[in-house]
């Protein structure tokens, strides 16, 4: 999970990243260099954006037939997973950790650990959400499409057998 992390964080990389051939080529890079790089949370769009993707991940999982395996594995009501996925993927992107201090020790494999997912619906999940943040496209593509891949990796990294 760490090694996966850390990739997402490398993601930030273009914000922050300084070549010595960029600043002998632009003199004002040193001081664009010295800005404090943005988090994820603040580059995808904050907790708007989250709940934006978080909703259309969860209406395309209920309403497409393509997920209906792993529709089938989450309660009839979706409401509270609404909410704590948008505040799990805020605090995982740099952002409010409220889910987090709610949710003391809570890691995503062992939580997961209940329920028996394969690769058939891991695929689901990464599927579902890439195509969430691909349909409410984030205005800075890049960490959106950073984002989907960490999100589907780790996903497709909790399929059991
Ligand atoms: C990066 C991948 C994933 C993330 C970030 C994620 C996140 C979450 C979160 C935050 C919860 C709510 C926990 C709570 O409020 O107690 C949850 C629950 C759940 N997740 Fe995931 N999940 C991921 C992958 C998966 C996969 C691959 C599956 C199944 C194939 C899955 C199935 C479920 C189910 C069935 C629940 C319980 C839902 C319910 O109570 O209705 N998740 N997940």
């Amino acid at each position: 999970m760490t090694g996966i992390n850390d990739g997402w964080r490398n993601a930030g990389h273009s914000q922050g990243s300084r070549s010595p051939e960029r600043e002998r080529r632009d003199p004002l890079a040193s001081d664009v260099a010295e800005a404090p790089a943005k988090s994820p949370y603040d580059r995808i769009g904050g907790k708007e954006m989250l709940r934006r993707i978080t909703d259309r991940f969860y209406d395309l999982m209920e309403s497409d037939p393509a997920y209906k395996a792993l529709r089938a594995m989450h309660a009839p009501d979706l409401a509270p997973m609404r909410e704590s996925l948008a505040g799990f993927l805020a605090g995982w992107c740099g952002g409010p950790r409220d889910w987090f201090e709610a949710n003391p020790g809570k890691c995503m494999m062992s939580m997961h650990k209940p329920f028996p997912i394969t690769r058939k619906t891991a695929g689901q999940w990464a599927d579902c959400m890439t195509r969430a943040i691909a349909d409410v496209a984030p205005p800075d593509s890049e960490i959106a499409e950073a984002m989907a891949d960490v999100l589907s990796r780790m996903a497709k990294g909790m399929a059991r057998d």
